[in-house]
């Protein structure tokens, strides 16, 4: 049997790279789209790279943008992958408000102009679209794949855009799409300005004497919680699928910006309230207050749950930028 090729954007972020690993692991030949940069910014996956020249090399990785259609036309037509999974996008909510413009562009728009290179390149790709929970926004908790969307920042409202162009595509032309609509998930590879890396670095900064304050903003929002390998698993399950549909991926459990705080301080025996400080530039116009999600289609149709709950993904992060400190 030949080998499987995927097609992977922002395989540089946290949940590329570990999708990336995933899909080595199985045999695939992956392909990743990076950004051209000044410095490098390919150190979550530098340990999976190989030289090309290397005939044992199986990913292999290409320059574009999400704002360049013609390259993602192109580089369909001579990559041919099975499976594309898109995750490529500015994600931070905080920023969306200060690059609105920006984030339509390349979180919403991106994913259409990702559709249309399919479309006009007929590779015959099943595609994955990284859908997200803060679409749900103003909904109150429990959210499940019938839950109204109630977008509460650019970013959201972008990838419901996102989210309806994947439906769309579906629907007019056949296409096999899912959306995965993912609850947050995190683990040590998470970007350093997302609250939980945030704090699991400064709690082993402040736990080795490097740092003394963490300074944070709204500690009353609660989200669901899960460890970024899992969900990556759970993008592979729907392709895999006998037949494209959308699914909500989370652990169902519910914590709040404060409780992460306290476990991650408790676990090196410190006293939160003592480091932490409120700085009112963290905050946001509009504030998502509750997530919680319903994972059961995901269990029943992929056979798909979660298994590391927060708690244990405290420790493991907190443990892990310690171990990174030497
Ligand atoms: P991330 O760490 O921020 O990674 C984003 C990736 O997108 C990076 O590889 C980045 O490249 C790339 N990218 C950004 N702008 C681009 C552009 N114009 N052209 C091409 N690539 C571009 O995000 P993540 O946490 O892995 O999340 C993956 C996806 O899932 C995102 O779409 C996110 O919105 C969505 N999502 C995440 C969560 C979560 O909790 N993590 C939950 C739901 C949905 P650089 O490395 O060059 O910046
Ligand atoms: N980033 C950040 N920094 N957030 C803070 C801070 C801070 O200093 N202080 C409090 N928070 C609160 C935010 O107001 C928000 O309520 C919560 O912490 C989580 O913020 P983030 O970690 O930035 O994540 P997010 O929930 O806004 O968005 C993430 O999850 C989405 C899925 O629901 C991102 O990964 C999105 O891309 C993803 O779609």
């Amino acid at each position: 049997m030949s080998e499987k090729v995927a097609l992977i954007t922002g395989i540089t972020g946290q949940d590329g790279s570990y999708l990336a690993e995933q899909l080595l692991a199985k045999g695939y030949v992956v392909h990743g789209l990076i950004r051209r940069s000044s410095t490098f910014n390919t150190s979550r996956i530098d340990h999976l790279y190989r030289d090309p020249h290397d005939p044992e090399a199986r990913l292999f990785l290409h320059y574009g943008d999400l704002t360049d259609g013609s390259r993602l036309v192109t580089l369909l037509e001579r990559i041919a992958p099975a499976e594309i999974y898109h995750l490529g996008a500015q994600s931070h909510v905080r920023v969306s408000f200060d690059e609105p413009e920006f984030t339509g562009d390349v979180t919403g728009l991106g994913t259409t102009r990702l559709l249309e290179a399919i479309r006009v390149s007929e590779v015959p790709a099943r595609f994955y679209q990284a859908s997200s929970s803060e679409m749900f926004g103003a909904s109150p908790p429990p959210q499940d794949e019938s839950t109204q969307f109630y977008p509460r920042s650019p970013y959201a409202a972008a990838k419901v855009y996102a989210y309806w162009m994947v439906r769309n595509y579906r629907e007019a032309y056949g296409l096999f799409a899912c959306n995965g609509i993912l609850f947050n998930h995190e683990s040590p590879r998470r970007g350093e300005t997302f609250v939980t890396r945030k704090i699991s670095m400064a709690v082993a900064a402040i736990a080795t004497g490097r740092q003394k304050d963490l300074y944070l903003g709204n500690l009353d929002a609660k989200r669901d919680w899960g460890y970024a390998p899992e969900y990556t698993d759970a993008m592979w399950r729907m392709l895999q699928a006998d037949e494209p549909t959308d699914y909500v991926v989370a652990t169902g459990t519910s914590y709040s910006v404060g409780d992460f705080v306290r476990m991650a301080f408790e676990h090196v025996g410190l006293d939160w309230e003592k480091h932490v400080k409120f700085d009112p530039r963290y905050l946001r116009p509009t504030e998502v207050d509750d997530l919680i999600g319903d994972a059961s289609k995901a269990k029943e149709l992929l056979g798909w749950q979660a298994e590391v709950l927060p708690p244990e993904l405290v420790r493991i992060m907190v443990d892990a930028d310690i171990e990174a400190l030497g």
